[in-house]
């Protein structure tokens, strides 16, 4: 059996699987679709991350391939239907690095609050706005969810233990489950109007492309601070800096983009004094969830191929 893997997957679950695999390792190929059609006919199964386009110009090559581990959660990387059309099994590490995105929310909610981007600015060139930049509680403040799966549950319970209160938009799940987490589950423009924090936890399809749009801005009653930890293309980013710079927000995170890595003309559009932290892409990747979700892939592929 015969496993490509094109992205970062710990080297320790990489020598359990060449234990019963014939393992290749490119990370190149992650961003050479011609290359990956060239070869993928050679392997049994395929592990990669978010950056390998695995879609159906190269599937149609891939005559082998039974299985596609994924080291995170999101697939809009792989054509899903192609795969189940044809027999490839496709695996998530669904769960494995909730918690780190999870951490990155509540961290990116208490840093933007309270203005650290422009404290800290503004401080190393050796001025001193002790008083004229204000700097918020999350306590008592209330985060609005967008999407209330795996990751926005998790970002609730953890929001709790500083007294933010918590409400969500999500209307493929009940109620009840909102009930057990204590967030209540509200109408979308619910949140646009009652939220001092928006944090998107959903997945990108037709119906969330271009969700957080200017004219969705204009409805924020309460100048929020965004957070986009889910997919770029949600939020469209023109928009967003123009909302900033309107003061239709206070602030905003994004760990994801329209492309990835981030363009330098939306870099450049972004003003010096903007309150605002850019990530690339790693709000699910710490050591730590690297670690589960590389033994949690390599399991999985072990026991799709009964080894
Ligand atoms: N930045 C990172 O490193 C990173 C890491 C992990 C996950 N993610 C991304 O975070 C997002 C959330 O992940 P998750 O594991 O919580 O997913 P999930 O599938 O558990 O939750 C998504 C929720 O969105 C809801 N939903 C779907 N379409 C909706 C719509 N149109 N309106 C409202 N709700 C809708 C679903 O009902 C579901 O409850 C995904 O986009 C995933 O790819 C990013």
């Amino acid at each position: 059996m015969k496993i490509l893997i094109t992205e970062f997957m710990e080297v320790r679950f990489v020598e359990v699987l060449k234990i019963n695999f014939d393992v290749t390792v490119d990370h190149d190929l992650s961003a050479n679709s011609n290359e990956l059609k060239k070869i993928i006919s050679k392997f049994d199964a395929l592990i990669v991350r978010n950056k390998t386009q695995v879609k159906k110009e190269v599937l149609e090559k891939a005559t082998n391939l039974k299985f596609i581990g994924r080291l995170g959660v999101g697939l809009d990387n792989i054509d899903t239907d192609y795969c189940k059309s044809n027999n490839i099994f496709v695996q998530p590490a669904t769960g494995m690095n909730a918690d780190s995105v999870a951490e990155y929310v509540i961290n990116t909610s208490l840093s933007l609050l309270k203005n650290l981007p422009l404290m800290h600015q503004e401080t190393s060139i050796g001025n001193w706005p002790r008083t004229s930049i204000a700097s918020k509680e999350l306590q008592g403040k209330t985060i609005g969810l967008l999407g209330f799966g795996l990751i926005a549950k998790k970002v609730s319970i953890l929001a709790k233990v500083f007294n933010a209160k918590i409400i969500a938009y999500d209307p493929f799940i009940d109620s009840s489950v909102g009930n057990k987490f204590d967030v209540k589950l509200l109408d979308i423009k619910e949140i646009f109007q009652l939220a001092d924090i928006i944090s998107i936890h959903l997945p990108l399809n037709v119906n969330t492309k271009n969700l957080l749009n200017y004219e969705v801005f204009k409805k924020m009653l309460k100048q929020p601070i965004i957070i986009n930890s889910s997919r770029g293309s949600i939020i469209n980013e023109e928009d967003l800096l123009r909302a900033y710079d309107e003061k239709l927000i206070t602030g905003f995170a994004l760990d994801v983009y329209d492309n990835e890595p981030v363009q330098k003309n939306f870099l450049n559009s972004i003003k010096s004094n903007t309150n605002c932290i850019l990530t690339p892409h790693i709000a699910g990747v710490t050591e730590e969830s690297n670690t589960r979700v590389s033994e949690f892939i390599a399991n999985s592929v072990k026991e799709f191929f009964k080894l």
